[in-house]
This record gives C-alpha cells, structure tokens and sequence, in this order.
C-alpha cells in the first residue's frame, strides 16, 4: 500500500473539492468543536443555519460560558439531543475556568472535557490544531473498511479502536487537518453507503474493495 500516494491523492482532492462550509472559513478550534458536536447527530444542510447562529450569538469561549442556558437551549432548538448542548457548554466553562479560554491543544486535556468522546478530540486537534490524530465517524470507518477492505462490523464497539489504529497509521503528518477532512467529504461526497461513486474517486487506485468488486459489501454493520 502506497501511504503517501494515497495521502497526496486525497489532500488534492479534497483542495479541489471541499464544500464551502461555514466552519471551514478558518481554523478555530472553538468553531470546529461546536460544529462537530452539532454534526454528530444532524446532517450537515440542517447544521449549517443553526452554527452560523450559534456562533453569531457566541462568537467566543467566554461567550458561551457566561450565557444563560435556557438561551443556549432556546439556540439550540430545532436540533434535539439537547444534552449535546449542556455539556458544550459545561465544558467550555471549564475552558474559560482553567485554560484561560483557549481550547486544549493537549490530548489528555481535551479528551477529559464534557461531551469529548474520541471522535471529537482527534476532529479537534488534526482539523484545528494540525496535529497527526485520527478522527474516525461512521464515514471515516466506511472509508476504511473499503480502502482497506476490512470486514469487521463496524456497530460493535471494538471495530472502532482497529479503525483508529489504521487510520492513525494512514493520516497525513504534513497536513493533518486536509487529510481528515478529506476522509470525512470522501465519505460524504463519494465514498457513500449506498452506491459509493468509484468511478469519480481520487483514491480508487489504491481501494482494494474497488479492485475486488466488493464495495457494496463494506463495511459490515449488525443491527445493534
Ligand atoms: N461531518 C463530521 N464532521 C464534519 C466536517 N468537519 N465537515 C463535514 N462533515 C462533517
């Protein structure tokens, strides 16, 4: 498997074919943790209206620490899960408290705050802070389970950690944050769970679901 082909055919990819998201204008580190809490459980056309008034009411950390919840809540109406709310709140509170204000670049730091499961913590440090993490959804693992045809059902908790293993060892260390992004608009744009769009892929030299013809089969997902 050739590493940095693939690396380099997915970041130029990516350059070329990136959204024009509204979390995407610069690389704050507030910014992509708010929108990656808000993208975990709701598509991005419905994110997108809600994070530019999210972050016109709170364009800072201490903004949103301070701020009533009820109103925190009331912005966050429409979205649901609405504990996904009260811990980015809690935990930017913690922000403000004990960093100054400035979200953890430190690993062990930020994985600790509220509401920061892995997923979160390796979006936050690649996409913000540029750092070789991995950040691995159901889009990233339907990425891999093809790339590398791996079978492994991905609905069972254990897949999960295999697939940060592999997508630790693939992530780009001269561009983390276009690598990663690139994995999650692959799996947005092309690489998609019903009929994945080989023909049009940047990387389909380098799929072996694609060179095998089993595409359609991964990734493997039991009914939990
Ligand atoms: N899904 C999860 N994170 C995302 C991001 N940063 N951009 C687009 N889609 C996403």
């Amino acid at each position: 498997f050739n590493t940095s082909a693939f690396q380099n055919a997915l970041i130029e990819w990516y350059h070329a074919n990136k959204r024009d998201l509204p979390w995407r204008a610069d690389q704050d580190p507030y910014k992509v943790w708010v929108s990656e809490i808000m993208l975990q459980q709701t598509k991005v056309d419905t994110v997108i209206p809600y994070f530019k008034q999210f972050i016109s009411k709170y364009p800072t950390p201490r903004d949103l620490a301070y701020a009533d919840q009820q109103e925190v809540l009331k912005t966050w109406e429409g979205l649901g899960y609405y504990s996904r709310a009260r811990n980015l709140q809690h935990a930017i509170q913690e922000v403000v408290a004990s960093y100054d204000g400035k979200v953890p670049d430190d690993p062990n730091e930020l994985g600790s705050l509220k509401g920061i499961g892995p997923y979160t913590k390796g979006a936050i440090l690649s996409i913000a802070y540029n750092q070789p993490q991995p950040a691995v959804d159901g889009n990233v693992m339907r990425v891999l389970s093809r790339v590398l045809k791996v079978d492994d059902d991905i609905a069972k908790t254990s897949a999960r950690k295999k697939f940060e293993t592999y997508a630790a060892s693939l992530i780009s260390h001269d561009d983390p944050s276009s690598f990663n992004q690139g994995m999650m608009e692959l799996g947005a744009l092309i690489c998609t769970p019903k009929e994945p769009m080989c023909m049009f892929c940047p990387v389909q030299d380098y799929c072996r679901a694609f060179q095998e013809g089993v595409q359609q089969a991964l990734p493997v997902k039991s009914k939990q």
